[in-house]
């Protein structure tokens, strides 16, 4: 394809070149026009001299002259008389060609330049020179001229004398000499016009070299992602300017496209996983749960049928497993998905969780609730839930803390604040691939709230959400 620098150059080049042309081919032809006038005024002139020169009639210059009797003897004397004017008038103007021609004697009688006695004869029966003897006018032609032997430009003017024409005289020029003329101005105008050309190119070069540049620092910015800054776009042609804006609208288009499809899979991701859990913490409940309950009871009642203290103390000794098997069962039933989440919400959920955390790691929670209680929606709480687990695992796991706060408040936003009192951590220094607090920010962002995290080495562990969307947390039944 070819490039739009490339159709602006050849474009030019054509423009530039046709105008050019046509100009040229005008004014050369208007210039061979003024030379033909010229020259032909010229001639006229050259003409008119010749018959001023000549005072009297041809047959005046023959009075007093009876003993020329023949033809021949009357054309020589003619010459004699005439051929001198008629060489002072070439001399005075080289390039241009006169003579004398006398209708009595249908004869030439003198001529010039390259005068020779051989070309005093008739013109020919053709010659256009006849054409004065009716018109009595002068006469302009473009032919052949017998005393030249070359095409010529020329003018023929009757000699009238007492109304009659006597015979006529003419100017001439060689057309090779008008020609001569003719490429020579116009050599100095094509001078003009070549320089005009190359001037042109030059503007033509300049131009597509800012095109050029407008383009390069387009495709670094857009190669670059270089989108948001404004002010920069003023560097552009205003065409450019205008794609840029397209591309710096899609490539936001895009991203917020690309952000919207991340969030969806994140919570179809999420989703998916909370369902798994509750499928098997409910497999766990109602299966091995319910099994190692009827294990417990039938092993009370064979208990209370047996007498025998070995084998009583071997089926107290299997209740006691049984009991601690079930309470495992329980438990992880319990932290895979706790099924009052779905049946009473968060704040029972959490407070169970509290409740046997509190017994197993031994570390007491300050649970401050402010604000009315209300069911959120399904993820939200779901979402909540997880957040707390996971930070207050990490405080069990890491912090050594011995007392924890936490404050859930209901206002128009949710806000859920957890501080232990441990050692702290460098948290610049945690991975980005780090799962328990990527995990809490993810769900966070999913929910369109805010996510804080405020570690100091030997003071403790803060952390704040706060959920603004009013939208997702739709109300359910309080
Ligand atoms: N309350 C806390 N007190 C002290 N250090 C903490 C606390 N919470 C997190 N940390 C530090 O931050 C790190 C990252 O925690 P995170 O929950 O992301 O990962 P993890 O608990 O190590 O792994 P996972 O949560 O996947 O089991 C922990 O390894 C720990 O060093
Ligand atoms: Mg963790």
């Amino acid at each position: 394809m070819i490039s739009v620098k490339r159709k602006i150059r050849i474009f030019t080049v054509w423009l530039v070149f046709t105008i050019t042309l046509c100009m040229t081919s005008i004014k050369a032809y208007e210039l061979w026009s003024d030379l033909l006038e010229q020259e032909y005024k010229t001639t006229g002139s050259i003409a008119r001299l010749l018959d001023v020169q000549l005072v009297g009639s041809y047959e005046d210059l023959l009075r007093d002259r009876e003993e020329l009797k023949t033809k021949e003897e009357k054309i020589n004397y003619y010459n004699e008389i005439l051929q001198p004017i008629v060489d002072r008038i070439t001399q005075s103007f080289p390039q241009y060609g006169a003579g004398y021609y006398v209708h009595d004697l249908q004869s030439i009688v003198a001529f010039g330049p390259d005068f020779t006695k051989e070309g005093l004869i008739d013109i020919s029966p053709t010659s256009l020179a006849r054409t004065v003897y009716d018109s009595k006018q002068p006469y302009r032609f473009y032919n052949y001229s017998q005393t030249r032997n070359s095409l010529v430009v020329a003018v023929i003017h009757p000699v009238i004398r007492d109304g009659e024409v006597i015979g006529h005289v003419w100017g001439n020029m060689a057309i090779d000499d008008v020609y001569q003329k003719f490429f020579e101005a116009l050599k100095t105008r094509s001078i003009a016009v070549i320089i005009l050309l190359i001037l042109s190119l030059f503007a033509t070069k300049y131009i597509t070299t800012q095109y050029d540049k407008s383009i390069q620092t387009f495709r670094d910015r857009v190669k670059n992602m270089d989108l948001d800054q404004e002010e920069k776009q003023s560097a552009f042609l205003p065409e450019f300017r205008e794609i840029y804006q397209e591309v710096v609208q899609s490539r936001n288009r895009l991203s917020e496209s690309e952000k919207r499809h991340q969030k969806q899979m994140t919570r179809k991701i999420l989703e998916t996983q909370e369902e798994e859990r509750k499928r098997v913490a409910r497999d766990l409940h109602d299966g091995i749960g319910q099994a190692l309950y009827s294990l417990l009871i039938t092993l009370r009642l064979i208990g209370r049928k047996t007498h025998e203290s070995d084998e009583q103390e071997l089926l107290n000794r299997m209740e006691e497993i049984t009991s601690l098997a079930l309470e495992d069962v329980k438990s992880l039933a319990f932290n895979l998905r706790p099924a009052i989440l779905d049946e009473l919400g968060l704040v029972p959920t959490i407070r169970a969780f509290i409740e046997s955390y509190q017994q197993i790691h031994r570390i007491q929670v300050n649970f401050q609730l402010e604000g009315e209680t209300r069911r959120l929606d399904s993820i939200t709480e779901v979402s909540l839930y997880r957040i707390f687990q996971e930070v207050l695992n990490n405080a069990a796991k890491y912090s050594k803390t011995d007392r924890i706060l936490i404050q859930l408040k209901y206002t128009k936003d949710i806000e859920l604040f957890i501080q232990d009192f441990g050692v702290g951590f460098d948290s610049s220094a945690i991975q980005s691939t780090s799962t328990g607090l990527c995990g809490m920010k993810e769900r966070v962002q999913l929910l369109d709230g805010s996510f804080h995290v405020h570690s100091v080495v030997g003071v403790g562990t803060r952390i704040h959400i706060i959920l603004h969307s009013k939208d997702s947390t739709k109300e359910r039944v309080s």
